[in-house]
């Protein structure tokens, strides 16, 4: 997630704005840059890579003045590099920008026919080209914020900086955060307080569709009406180490909350509500390719192949498409059936993991086409694929996967969606239909996530087992892995997931009181044989932990602890159960005092075999 820092005072503002950069590093970013105004002049540097690379080039040719932004680029449009990187100039103005613009294509072929010439890639420059269309009739810049405001549709965090007005930084933001702040030197601004705590305790956050004016001795507020506002700075009581995780304790528990958000941004601006149809631009296959695929094949490791997994009853169920998953390390030494015309499917948080990327390659050279579902922007995979769907959850720092997995679900959504309403299976209704229920996720894991409370109660009762089975049917039995696998990797239990089905060929033997159950049990098809298995279970005195549907009390006299998810359609609860597992494996690793962001023997990206 992209970085934003500017400074307005009396002090030189590059080792300001420097040191901010440095602070928000750890929202991870792939380009840096900055711009100062001073003198009547607009001078910007930028650069692709770590900050060192910006540092360097601010070395060679340095700059002066003590107003200006800076930006660390976490790429959601666009590759990383210099070009792309912020801030973006247009005519007398230059941005910083965090965020999506959805509509930022329509937008940037209107303001091309008007004569308008675009240098990057980014959504970004369509708001630059159209300040300064505005500020060509519009005497104030936060005027003209407002006023282009109701054009773009999106979320954004931007900072300004106009030469019709020197020694000031305008601000505004929708859907992303702004903090400001004030001392005796200047004005400052972020988006979080990481940056600002060196200089100030005392802070504003910025509400939606607000704009402010920074100047060096004091801020003015205005409210999406234009009008004077009044404001309370509030104060942080935090360290920096905290700020940098949102006050959570920890990266995962941040990431775990961070969901909600996850998911709508990976929905934005990527559906045609009256059509019922997905909008997959980067996709880069035309309606015949697709329908011209043979056979499909999925491809990941680790949670990534989970998702993967999910997706195999996604294509099967919704569009009635066969389809193959395969784990990256075991499809590169098979000898795959796969043929020219499949489409083949990578999916992977980083877009590094060696046996994904030499899996994909094979299937490249036999002549497959490979689409990539990735969250790092411009990684090899992403590269290298014909296609890409990018999940936009921002950079995941915990080591253990809990947002990447769901980002890629909802990109799996939205590529069986395309793929149902190009085969004409699912018509414009069905279509829309789907989208709806897409769209009630975010709140669903809300409501989720504000029920933490009770399972950390349940995680306190069963920190001390040595040994957890998890049962799924269906769609949630992949779910199963993922709850064992999370548990696996952050707290050092031994963990289990099975199809429930399974579980009368092996793991009944070990069931007894010390194995604790965990059953997958919503209101679908298979819900009656979910509740056979968990009797069985009970009858052999094993403590049951029932995640149901809301609404179905028959399992609250026969399991130990019955959390429930909101009734949703079966093929949309695994993201839910997903969210509620996350949290239980993360409270046991709590009670266990384990650094759950960093655990044991584990990486981040696996880059080698
Ligand atoms: C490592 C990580 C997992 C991740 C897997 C695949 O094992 O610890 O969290 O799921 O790699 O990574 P990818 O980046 O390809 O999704």
């Amino acid at each position: 997630m992209c970085g934003i820092i500017g400074y307005v005072g009396r002090e030189s503002a590059v080792p300001i704005l420097l040191s901010g950069l440095r602070r928000l590093e750890y929202r991870g970013y792939d380009s840096a840059g900055l711009a100062i105004q001073h003198n009547g002049n607009l001078e910007i540097r930028r650069s692709e890579g770590k900050l060192s690379n910006l540092e360097a080039v601010l070395h060679k040719t340095s700059i002066e003045g003590s107003t200006g932004i800076g930006h660390t680029r976490w790429a959601t449009h666009g590759r990383p590099s210099e070009q792309n990187a912020h801030p973006h100039r247009s005519g007398d103005l230059v941005l910083v920008h965090n965020g999506i613009i959805e509509n930022f294509l329509t937008l940037r072929h209107q303001l091309e026919s008007e004569g308008h010439r675009f240098e990057s890639e980014t959504d970004t420059e369509v708001i630059a080209h159209l300040l300064s269309s505005v500020m060509k009739r519009e005497s104030r810049l936060d005027q003209a914020i407002r006023q282009v405001a109701h054009e773009l549709h999106g979320n954004y965090a931007i900072a300004v900086m106009s030469l019709a007005e020197p020694g000031r930084i305008v601000v505004s933001r929708s859907g992303c955060p702004l903090v400001i702040g004030l001392n005796g030197t200047g004005a400052f601004l972020a988006s979080d307080v990481t940056p600002l705590l060196e200089y100030t305790r005392e802070v504003l956050f910025l509400e939606d569709g607000e704009v402010a004016i920074l100047q060096e001795s004091e801020i003015k507020v205005f409210d999406p009406e234009g009008q004077p506002k009044e404001y309370q700075a509030e104060t942080i009581h935090w360290d920096a180490e905290a700020a940098e995780k949102g006050g959570y304790p920890d990266f995962m528990m941040k990431e775990i909350h961070e969901q909600p958000q996850v998911i709508m941004d990976t929905l934005r601006g990527r559906f045609n509500y009256e059509s019922g149809e997905a909008d997959l631009p980067d996709l880069v296959m035309t309606k015949e390719e697709l329908l011209g695929a043979r056979r499909f094949w999925i491809v990941a490791c680790g949670t990534s192949w989970h998702a993967g997994l999910v997706g195999k009853y996604l294509f099967e169920e919704m569009v009635r498409r066969p389809i193959q998953v395969d784990i990256g390390s075991e499809f590169r030494y098979r000898d795959p059936m796969i043929q020219p015309n499949d489409l083949f499917i990578a999916i992977s948080q980083s877009g590094e993991t060696a046996d994904t990327l030499a899996a994909a390659r094979e299937a490249k050279r036999r002549g497959a086409r490979v689409l990539a579902i990735v969250n790092a922007v411009g990684s090899t995979l992403a590269r290298e694929a014909d296609g890409v769907i990018y999940t936009r959850c921002g950079p995941e720092i915990s080591v253990a996967s809990t947002k990447a997995f769901t980002g890629q679900v909802i990109a799996l959504y939205l590529l069986v969606l395309h793929v149902g309403r190009v085969h004409e299976v699912l018509s414009p209704e069905e279509g829309r239909w789907w989208l709806d229920h897409f769209l009630l996720l975010p709140g669903q894991v809300e409501h989720i996530l504000k029920q933490e409370n009770m399972i950390e109660s349940i995680a306190k009762q069963y920190a001390k087992k040595r040994n957890f089975l998890y049962l799924g049917r269906g769609i949630n039995y992949p779910i199963a892995l993922e709850g064992a696998l999370k548990l696996k990797e952050i707290s050092y239990i031994h963990a289990e997931g099975y199809a429930a089905g399974e579980m009368k060929h092996g793991p009944i033997a070990l069931i007894d009181s010390e194995m604790p159950v965990v059953v997958l049990s919503p209101k679908d098809r298979l819900y009656e044989k979910s509740v056979s298995n968990l009797m069985e279970v009970r009858a052999r005195s094993a403590p049951v932990i029932a995640f149901v549907s809301e609404g179905d009390h028959a399992l609250d006299q026969v399991a130990d602890h019955v959390f429930a998810i909101p009734d949703v359609h079966p093929l949309l609860t695994p993201i839910l159960f997903t969210v509620g597992l996350q949290l239980l494996a993360y409270h046991i690793a709590v009670q266990r005092g384990l650094d759950v962001d960093r655990p044991r023997n584990l990486a981040k990206s696996v880059t080698v075999e």
